[in-house]
């Protein structure tokens, strides 16, 4: 049952798309003031869990800490970090009572989730003008699906993108992309896709390519696509200010850029130095910049990653005048006098000051409305701007699509990736633990950085990230320039990382199979154990390990030295282990705790009871994938309806599309 109570005048997100009716009374769970802003109170029971709010800090159970919704170009996801790059305000409290609350507000939202007092979880925010939607079911997991019911369809991307990614910042050259795919071919690392990161550009500045690195450009595009790579752009939020350069003049001549109070074009730095921000929340200005994908998609480019679209700002032209006034007046006073901490921390903060973000304005569909107002929202509108560029340029195919910043909605447009973690132990946790909240709040198609973006890495690092990449839907080794580099060739015996990548192709036909399911149903493709086996008490409290699909349990290992790992099996399951020679064990396992030892080189899953999968024989890319001819793993006599369809068009619902497959 869902209820949606309105509280003064909401901005309009389109988060939700079902029509839900408006209650009349007060919610029955918690208590609501708006007499200053906007506040939600509930009283939390000692075991209640709570659980959502898709990319954020800390577990999969969100209780004891405060986490705020304020989209945030932030690098070090630390676990004081209460905000990140997205704003995903639906949570689900599990246990005494059972309720989801999504709060639709797009601008700064906190989350006291049991941080001020440990018995008391708090929703606020400074203005009450939102909708409030309260969900009431028996399971949390069935809270989710009534939610993501009303949300609408979760992206889907072409099967391609199921494929192993390489990225790095830093690749400038043909020749560059070349070695990348020769290399992964030569040691038999499969592979679908190579990322472009902002140096293909010419200055940086969107849909442009680099004059001498890229000519004849599509012919480079056919030339990879003939080995089964496809090149995958970034395109970035900010539009370089340099004149002659078509889609700045085109903006600046059609009012399209986000303007400040006196209608000029607001103007911060980014990677192309001063930039302004297209007005995605201006339906016009959203479909001019997304007509601008078919400049590359012209070019034979079937997927793109959205960058930087908080929208981040290294500073604005005021900042800096500000930073200037201050520097001045050091330099006069002479080192001896210089407080060089308030130096630095001006320094600082002239990167996403809220200042700035509450200077510039957007042309929506209800008035011009200050930035900081509806902040959130920027690169969810950057997304549904390629997104429903897309439906126009090519309705019939699929196309690749993620971004770094999100809110709810997004999910129908496009998926995300994480941003830039480090090369931590810490963060293959930190990766597990976000997946299932991400598929609540309906983005399924998700992954990280694996190997670590920030900071140099280690090949066991790599390797066990690579194990748990296996599992998710996109999965992409990046990193940033400067780091040691980390494409699974640059270590010793890539044969091992051919063989976990190999792993991630076998199981292809399920993978895909139970992700197209989700997305049709409404449903998670990752779950929290609890959500399975809700009767079990100890379940609520595993972090380290996750449920995909229908069929299966994943437990990697996240320790440094580590020979393997505890794991706790709810039930029965056939634990299965994808040795480097090519074969599989298997062994049955009972319910309960159990250490496994787990290799390095060896991909780790376990089979619930009763259940079966379908394996295909490792291939080099998705498209020399044998879909016809697969072997079953898991329980004798047990069944699997397969999904398969082309993986390029739209035809979901058709029934051809699902076979039964018997162990
Ligand atoms: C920030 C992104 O998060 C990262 O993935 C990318 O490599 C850099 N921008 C450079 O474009």
């Amino acid at each position: 049952m869902i209820k949606k109570y309105v509280y003064g005048k909401p901005f309009e997100t389109d988060a939700v798309i079902a029509n839900v009716e408006c209650a009349e009374e007060k919610p029955a769970l918690g208590e609501v003031d708006t007499k200053d802003g906007f506040l939600f109170t509930y009283t939390l029971f000692p075991k209640d869990v709570v659980y959502g709010l898709g990319e954020a800090s800390r577990g999969i159970n969100k209780r004891g800490y405060c986490y705020v919704s304020s989209c945030a170009d932030e690098p070090n996801h630390t676990e004081d970090k209460r905000a990140l790059y997205a704003a995903h305000n639906f949570i689900v409290v599990a246990g005494e009572k059972n309720f989801g609350i999504f709060v639709d507000y797009p601008a700064k939202l906190t989350f006291d989730i049991g941080y001020t007092r440990m018995d008391t979880m708090t929703v606020s925010c400074e203005e009450a003008n939102l909708y409030l939607y309260v969900i009431e079911g028996d399971t949390p997991y069935d809270i989710v699906k009534q939610f993501r019911k009303i949300i609408g369809k979760s992206y889907i991307p072409p099967k391609f993108a199921f494929g192993f990614g390489q990225s790095r910042w830093g690749y400038r050259t043909k020749d560059d992309f070349r070695k990348v795919a020769e290399e992964h071919r030569k040691y038999n690392i499969p592979l679908d896709m190579i990322y472009m990161d902002i140096d293909y550009m010419d200055s940086f500045k969107d849909f442009t390519l680099h004059k001498e690195n890229f000519s004849d450009f599509s012919g480079f595009v056919q030339e990879m696509k003939d080995q089964h790579v496809r090149l995958v752009p970034i395109i970035d939020a900010g539009v370089k200010v340099e004149k002659d350069y078509d889609v700045y003049e085109e903006g600046v001549k059609n009012r399209y850029f986000c303007q400040c109070e006196d209608g000029s074009d607001f103007t911060a730095a980014v990677w192309p130095g001063y930039t302004h921000f297209p007005d995605v929340l201006n339906p016009e200005a959203r479909k001019w910049f997304g007509d601008h994908y078919k400049f590359l998609i012209d070019q034979g480019i079937e997927g793109f990653w959205n960058d930087m679209n908080e929208p981040a700002i290294f500073y604005s032209r005021e900042g800096m005048a500000q930073l200037k006034e201050l520097m001045k007046k050091y330099l006069e006073m002479g080192e001896e006098r210089m407080d060089f901490f308030e130096l630095k921390d001006a320094m600082l903060k002239v990167a996403d000051s809220p200042k700035d973000y509450a200077s510039f304005y957007h042309q929506t569909e209800a008035g011009r409305i200050r930035h900081d107002k509806v902040h959130n929202l920027f690169g969810y509108n950057m997304t549904r701007a390629a997104g429903e560029a897309f439906e126009r340029i090519e309705p019939d195919k699929r196309i690749l699509m993620f971004s770094r910043s999100s809110y709810i909605g997004m999910h129908r447009y496009g998926g995300i990736w994480t941003g830039d973690n480090k090369s931590w132990w810490s963060h293959i946790l930190l990766e597990l633990k976000m997946m299932p909240s991400l598929n609540m709040c309906g983005f399924l198609y998700a992954g990280a950085d694996v190997g670590g973006f920030g900071a140099d890495t280690t090949r066991d690092l790599v390797l066990r990230w690579t194990a748990l990449g296996v599992f998710t839907p996109l999965f992409r080794n990046h990193s940033a320039m400067g780091t040691r580099r980390q494409e699974c060739y640059q270590f010793e015996n890539p044969e091992d990382f051919a063989h976990v990548v190999q792993v991630r192709y076998r199981l292809i036909p399920y993978l895909y199979s139970e992700y197209m399911k989700a997305a049709i149903s409404d449903d998670m493709y990752f779950k929290p154990l609890a959500f399975v086996y809700p009767e079990d008490s100890f379940a609520a409290q595993v972090e380290d390990q996750l449920m995909i699909g229908n069929e299966i349990m994943i437990a990697p290992v996240y320790t440094q030295n580590a020979l393997g790992r505890y794991v706790y099996l709810p039930e029965e399951m056939k634990f299965v282990k994808f040795m480097p020679d090519g074969t599989i064990c298997e062994e049955v396992l009972d319910a309960g705790h159990h250490y496994v030892e787990v290799a390095l080189n060896e991909v780790p899953l376990f089979i619930r009871k009763g259940k079966t999968i379908p394996l295909a024989q490792a291939a080099q890319s998705v498209a020399a994938l044998d879909t016809k001819n697969l072997e079953m793993l898991g329980y004798e006599g047990a069944e699997y309806v397969l999904y398969e369809d082309d993986g390029i068009h739209k035809d979901y619902e058709n029934p051809a599309n699902l076979r039964t497959l018997r162990n």
